[in-house]
């Protein structure tokens, strides 16, 4: 028999974009344990949540040890460092992050001994990009016997109103130098489609988590004329005033749909495997991914500490179960089975 670990589950952001489907989702499962939370206090009270402002450690121990019965925190917000993560693990409370900042996701991964200690489960890469890219880029990697490389394409529905703290991630990334190719890449409902590297967090996670020796992670937008556009300012994004016009034009502009891809490439020798992955509302996706893992370390028996999704078994088969909310996973090349 299943056992549900009592206690309630502190969505942080909870009435953003991703975090609206984190509790709604959650609150559907386990009602009457979801509290939401976020700095507009007036916001989160009117939804029977509290006020929490992750840039305040101190405020934040202080409001998990008042709550006093929190059994998961689930981060739908990035904090400035792992010092949140941390107040939650050392008092045995279990942590999902949607996080997808590579020093975030090395600070949390850091605290897998204090986690162990305690009991607590911390999942982390968790979401579409990091997220579905790691589960996906794992059965990629073990239908080639263990990749040499892996490929990674990620493209986001211009059209889609994505959050404003995902707004300011991707532009505030953007800037970042790229040493590897664009490439062209199919993906499934939408034709070939130029992606350009990236620095999603998997391209560094996945070397460590699965040995691969060379992972890139490339991103395109529905529309190819801003998919170029984009990345031919990607120089200029060095400048924060370009930076801060890039996050205006993008929370303002919604040319496109709101469909998303990923594709996923893994390489060995002559052998090739080939994934794809589409859905609607990348932010959606994003928020129900993280309460499906809510639920495993809920009600499943995830290990203690702190471990990337595609490290966990239990977690393999979410690109399937997801087909439930219209996301369609397939294999494009490669063994079968695989
Ligand atoms: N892994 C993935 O695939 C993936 C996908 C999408 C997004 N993300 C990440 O998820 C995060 C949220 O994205 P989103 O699209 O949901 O953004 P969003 O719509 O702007 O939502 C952010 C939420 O966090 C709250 N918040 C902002 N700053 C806060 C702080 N200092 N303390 C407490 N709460 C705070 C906001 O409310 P207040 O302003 O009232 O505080 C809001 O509820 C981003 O960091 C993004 O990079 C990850």
């Amino acid at each position: 028999m299943t056992t549900v670990k009592s206690g309630r589950v502190l969505v942080v952001g909870g009435y953003g974009a991703v975090g609206a489907t984190v509790a709604g989702t959650l609150g559907d499962w386990f009602p009457g344990r979801v509290v939401v939370a976020g700095r507009d206090g007036a916001r989160a009270v009117r939804l029977g949540g509290v006020r929490v402002d992750v840039t305040d450690p101190v405020g934040f121990r202080r409001t998990l040890d008042g709550l006093g019965d929190v059994a998961a925190v689930v981060m739908c917000v990035e904090p400035p460092d792992s010092r949140i993560a941390r107040a939650c693990l050392e008092r045995g409370v279990h942590l999902v992050d949607i996080g997808a900042t590579r020093r975030l996701l090395d600070g949390v991964a850091d605290l897998h001994g204090p986690a162990v200690d305690s009991g607590a489960t911390a999942v982390i890469s968790v979401g579409v990009a990091p997220g579905l890219t790691n589960l996906i880029a794992r059965r990629a990697h073990e239908a080639v016997g263990g990749a040499e490389r892996i490929d990674l394409t990620v493209m986001l529905g211009a059209g889609e109103r994505h959050g404003a703290d995902a707004v300011r991630w991707t532009v505030e990334h953007l800037a970042e130098p790229a040493t590897a190719r664009p490439v062209r890449a199919e993906l499934p409902g939408y034709g070939p489609r130029t992606a350009y590297p990236f620095p999603f967090s998997d391209q560094y996670t996945l070397p460590r988590t699965l040995g691969a020796a060379q992972v890139t992670t490339r991103l395109c937008l529905d529309s190819g004329l801003l998919t170029a556009t984009l990345f031919a300012l990607r120089r200029a994004a060095g400048r924060s005033v370009v930076r801060q016009a890039l996050t205006a034009v993008f929370r303002r502009v919604h040319a496109g749909g709101d469909g998303f891809a990923v594709r996923v490439d893994a390489r060995r020798g002559g052998a090739h495997a080939a994934y794809a992955l589409t859905g609607r509302a990348q932010s959606r996706v994003t928020g129900l991914v993280a309460a499906y893992v809510t639920r495993e370390v809920l009600t499943g028996s995830l290990p203690a500490g702190v471990h990337h999704i595609e490290q966990l078994p239990a977690l393999a088969h979410l690109p399937e179960e997801l087909a439930e909310h219209g996301v369609a996973f397939q294999r494009l090349a490669g063994p079968p089975g695989g």
